[in-house]
């Protein structure tokens, strides 16, 4: 096991821990900023140090496609191209096919999709989507993306699908762990985590949590969620995951999330996180604040000379108002990257928060404040 993850503190399920990883120590709870074609757009990674950014999450399927392995591996790495000294996490590629490819299929051989640069047909197997993250493409095996954190390869349907293909895909799933396992050369300085899927069904669930457990994997991911399903299931799936998942062993729930998620998922036990919404969201011209959300392109913001929140200590709040971002919101990229910034620095401000008042044994006066201040009609 290339981790080490130590419980610093507890309240009732919440915990907060040092998680060390081969590139960094990190705390968690942790938010983990997601970078596409080997960056966070509109950030240096000067900025991400800045602000504490501990994990960035790069897509296999986006590197491997552009700058392409071959690229990376040339540069010395990843964390050496994108010159991010800290933790990287890289997803396994089905998600994303699935996700972005409309014409992706998935049999047990694998993922097979259309390649977006030429058309031809490609497939991605369990062993081909390690070999990426350990070496970049399978025919280039010198090549080294290197993350601290590789994901397995798994069979992800919507959780607002039913029948028998949820649970096709979590045996799947289960199947091509082992596949996985076998293909990881680098478990001494890689960490491949497990993904439970299984939709919305608490019994697949449980059989796919005793599944990857039994595997003794340095972490495991909740997989699966976040795709249109109501928060009561959601908060329900994670809930279950997490109590079924070994105490030792950090938990990941991907794909999420929004501040809201975030709070309550760390109360209920999860540990990491990652989500493109702080950094989408801005590119629309919106503010991650207290309140919930602010619209900086708006026409009260015209004239509006306050910072976009006046507690909040980033550069971007230090240093600009709502009326020059409005001005520069849709125009002007500066304008993406300045809302971007405020964005990241908030949700890792609030993983620390998190951290800091689990350790304090302030826990409950955090989420309290936290949600008075989201809902303050009390709805
Ligand atoms: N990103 C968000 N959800 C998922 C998931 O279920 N699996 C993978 N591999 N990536 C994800
Ligand atoms: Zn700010």
């Amino acid at each position: 096991m290339a981790l080490r993850f130590e419980i610093l503190g507890k309240f009732n399920r919440a915990r907060a821990a040092r998680l060390t990883l081969p590139h960094f120590v990190c705390q968690t709870p942790l938010f983990m900023p997601v970078g596409t074609q080997g960056t966070i757009k509109g950030l240096t990674t000067s900025q991400l140090e800045d602000i504490g950014c501990q994990i960035i999450l790069g897509n296999t399927y986006h590197l491997a496609l552009r700058p392409t392995s071959e690229l990376i591996d040339e540069l010395g790495g990843l964390h050496k191209f994108m010159n991010w000294p800290r933790g990287l996490l890289t997803d396994s590629g089905g998600f994303q096919m699935v996700s972005l490819l409309h014409l992706a299929d998935i049999t047990e051989q694998g993922v097979t999709f259309q390649s977006p640069v030429d058309g031809k047909p490609m497939l991605l197997t369990p062993e081909e989507s390690i070999q990426i993250q350990l070496h970049g493409f399978p025919l280039l095996l010198q090549n080294r993306i290197g993350a601290d954190i590789i994901m397995a390869l798994d069979d992800v349907v919507k959780t607002t699908i039913t029948g028998p293909r949820i649970e096709e895909a979590m045996y799947r799933t289960l199947r091509w762990i082992d596949r996985c396992i076998a293909a990881h050369e680098r478990p001494h300085d890689q960490n491949l985590f497990g993904i439970v899927q299984g939709g919305l069904d608490p019994v697949l669930r449980d059989i796919c949590v005793k599944g990857l457990v039994d595997r003794n994997l340095p972490g495991y991911a909740i997989g699966g969620l976040a795709g249109g399903e109501d928060k009561d299931s959601f908060w329900r799936v994670v809930a279950q995951c997490t109590a079924a998942l070994p105490e030792d062993k950090p938990r990941y729930v991907m794909g999420v999330g929004y501040p809201l998620d975030i709070v309550v998922c760390s109360a209920l036990g999860a540990d990491m996180y990652d989500c493109v919404y702080p950094t989408r969201t801005a590119r629309f011209g919106t503010a991650l604040v207290p309140g919930g959300v602010l619209k900086l392109k708006h026409q009260a913001m015209a004239d509006d000379t306050q910072p976009i929140d006046p507690t909040c200590e980033c550069m971007v709040c230090k240093t600009y108002s709502r009326a020059y971002i409005h001005c520069l919101v849709t125009k002007d990229a500066m304008g993406s990257q300045l809302l971007s910034y405020h964005n990241l620095f908030y949700m890792l401000k609030l993983s620390r928060d998190l951290h800091s008042s689990i350790v304090n044994g302030q826990f409950p006066e955090f989420v309290c404040n936290f949600l008075q201040k989201m809902f303050p009609k009390g709805d």
